[in-house]
């Protein structure tokens, strides 16, 4: 039995509607969920919205309608999403909920006892986009360094005592060595650290769109101390004696945008050990999409929006570019080109062929059943060898995060199948010898099986299609299964269907 698994996406500002960007984190969360119930894993997955703050105040205020209002409806557009994008069983968390109210001021208040907060003024920079504060060092030309315009604030303000943190948190990465990954990334944050650190600046006081800070209604959380409590929120906080926060919290990866790594590698980590609670598992940052080479953004115009891609091509072939395209970790370039290509060579040519060609000639020449299986040559146990050590590299990719190593791990499988019939002939040997030909086909059928199991996290829809092509019981779909269930000789198999259509 695996434990349990406990997995997040940042949740989003609803100033905007989704883009791309969005439901990658989104999708790469989902892949690990299910994955890691396949395993039989007990897996917690959380996704949801950031709706307080000065950006969304102010986008609610340009609309003309009341926050609450503005971020209901936005926030729907977040949920709305998942369906399309076919997350599985999930959490989706709001901000603006009551039980996301109290966690965020019951660790202010822990952080209050344990001597961790101080008043004083702020003075620097800020962006409103980023929600961020910058020193003057770390401007660009006048910009933050993300690229956003920066304004000057001076207000009364509350500090998080971050600067007594650095020993602790150098000490922290240092005996956790995949705390945070990719590796690159690690050493960025140390760098950082290293560097020193300033108090952070915890309140606000010139805008009214957020949590209160008990007992000094005057001011509102900084809306990233609050947003990061949502983790805490979402697993009963402060109830920390609860069965989800015990179970869950110890399990907790947190996948992120390279951009807001220092929030949660740096400050998140430090909130969290000054109100003694242990950081979680892990940080993953993963890289940025371009779009066709350029930069997405609103005022080029070229912001894509994922429902769209849904619609034109559907949701496993859009989950399955984003899987694939790029190494989880590194940036990549978003191309209608290259997604349709993907689904023409990987998902119709590769697995959409191996399947159907499986199947239909099993309809035609050998009864519309599973075969017989016989003695087994050496090339049938290599190929089935092959996909038998699927669930053991499958896991260990996703204990990295290294979700398109998924994908190619089961595309080798994929490729050596396909080499398998073309070296097998089982056309040929319809005339010759045809108790050969049923062990080649039931040996394909078992490898198909593996393959479709293993490969349901990234591609569920087609997956459950192929698995009912089969004729493999609802029940018998997870990686148990796969060793302790049998294909059965003289089993029904239903007309098969093509999967993957071509573009
Ligand atoms: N609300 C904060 C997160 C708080 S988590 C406690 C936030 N929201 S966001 O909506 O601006 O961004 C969410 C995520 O989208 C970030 O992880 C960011 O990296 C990601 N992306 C935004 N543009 C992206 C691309 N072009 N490509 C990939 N991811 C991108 O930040």
């Amino acid at each position: 039995m695996k434990p349990a698994a406990y997995i997040t996406t940042p949740i989003y500002y609803v100033n905007d509607v989704p883009h791309i960007g969005h439901a990658y984190t989104t999708i790469a969360a989902d892949v690990l969920a299910r994955t890691y119930r396949l395993f039989g894993s007990k897996a917690l997955f959380l996704t949801g919205t950031d709706e307080h703050g000065q950006k969304i105040e102010t986008a609610a205020n340009k609309a003309g309608v009341e926050p609450q209002a503005f971020v209901d409806k936005v926030s729907k557009h977040f949920s709305d999403m998942g369906k399309v994008i076919n997350l599985s069983e999930h959490q989706f968390i709001r901000t603006t909920e009551s039980r996301h109210k109290k966690a965020a001021q019951a660790l202010w208040q822990k952080l209050v006892e344990n001597d961790q907060i101080y008043k004083s003024k702020y003075e620097g920079w800020y962006s409103v986009r980023d929600e961020t504060f910058f020193t003057e060092s770390e401007l660009v030309d006048g910009k933050a360094p993300t690229g956003s315009d920066v304004e000057w604030v001076e207000e009364p303000s509350y500090f998080f005592k971050l600067s007594q943190w650095q020993e602790p948190l150098l000490r922290f990465y240092e005996a956790n060595p995949t705390f945070i990954q990719p590796n690159s990334r690690r050493n960025e944050v140390i760098s950082f650290v290293k560097g020193g650190l300033r108090d952070l600046s915890i309140s606000r006081s010139t805008f009214a769109w957020g949590i209160p800070v008990p007992e000094d209604p005057q001011h509102v959380m900084y809306v990233w101390v609050e947003a990061l409590t949502n983790y805490l929120t979402a697993i009963g906080y402060p109830n920390i004696d609860g069965a989800d926060f015990k179970q869950f919290w110890p399990e907790a990866i947190h996948l992120v945008g390279k951009d807001i790594l220092r929030h949660h590698a740096v400050y998140w980590p430090a909130l969290l050990m000054a109100a003694d609670l242990p950081p979680p598992k892990r940080i993953f940052a993963h890289g940025w999409w371009t779009i066709e080479g350029e930069k997405m953004s609103k005022s080029v115009g070229n912001t894509i929006d994922p429902i769209a891609l849904v619609d034109q091509y559907g949701s496993d072939q859009l989950r399955y570019f984003l899987m694939r395209e790029v190494p989880f970790g590194k940036d990549g370039d978003f191309a209608q080109q290259a997604l349709v290509q993907r689904i023409n060579s990987d998902l119709a040519n590769d697995l959409g062929n191996l399947s159907q060609r499986v199947l239909s000639f099993i309809q035609k020449n050998a009864e519309a059943q599973v075969p017989e299986q016989g003695d087994l040559t050496e090339a049938d146990t290599v190929i089935l060898d092959k996909a038998k050590a699927l669930p053991e590299q499958v896991y260990a990719a996703a204990e990295n995060q290294a979700l398109n190593k998924i994908c190619e791990l089961i595309w080798q499988v994929v490729g050596g199948a396909n080499r398998y019939i073309d070296a097998q002939k089982p056309w040929d040997l319809r005339k010759s010898d045809t108790a050969r030909m049923q062990t080649v086909l039931h040996t394909l059928l078992d490898v198909i099986r593996h393959v479709a199991v293993m490969v349901s996290p990234v591609v569920p829809d087609a997956a459950a299609k192929i698995l009912d092509q089969l004729a493999i019981p609802a029940d018998k779909r997870d990686v148990a299964s796969l060793s302790d269930w049998q294909l059965m000789a003289g089993t029904d198999l239903p007309k098969p269907e093509p999967v993957f259509p071509r573009i």
